[in-house]
């Protein structure tokens, strides 16, 4: 099932996702949908916070043939180093890209789909989208690693729209 992904400013973006506490069927519908969603945009990586489902699952396929879907869930950044910086963009913030500076590496722990835990390294644009995906989990996106200027801009284009 598609669904509804929320757009910047929407106030929802700023709920802080609860951990899953068991990978039921639920759960798994919503991974599922939460693929098709990510998909159909087409963007390379979903969070629950933008379809406004507040547990932490993500979703990501870096890919170039999308044939790679990945899904974290609970997942938890316990290594990091080096850095990147990535223009970076988000379905909840169509047509805008900035960029923006990341850990290069990273280790990652989570459940996977199916509620078995797994670790995995990451780093690039894998890197890059996982940080992304679960800054939004924390209500967080990636425009608050902006300048200032470049934020307040930012806002009154996007109220400018939200008018129309
Ligand atoms: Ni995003």
């Amino acid at each position: 099932m598609l669904l509804p992904i929320l757009c910047y400013p929407d106030k929802k973006l700023r709920t802080i996702a609860k951990p899953v506490e068991a990978v039921n069927d639920a759960i798994k519908t919503q991974v599922k949908s939460m693929f098709e969603t990510m998909y159909d945009a087409p963007g390379i990586g979903l969070a629950a916070t933008q379809v406004d489902f507040h547990q932490r699952v993500i979703v990501i396929d870096v890919s170039d043939e999308q044939d790679q879907p990945l899904c974290l869930i609970n997942p938890e950044i316990i290594e990091k180093s080096g850095e990147i910086e990535w223009e970076e963009g988000c379905l909840s913030v169509p047509n805008y890209y900035e960029s923006v500076k990341r850990a290069n590496d990273i280790k990652v722990r989570a459940l996977d789909q199916n509620g078995e835990e797994f670790e995995m390294e990451a780093s690039e644009i894998l890197a890059v989208c996982i940080q992304h995906e679960i800054d939004h989990l924390n209500g967080i996106l990636f425009v608050d690693h902006i300048s200032k200027l470049k934020q307040k801009r930012l806002k009154e284009k996007a109220n400018k729209q939200a008018r129309l």
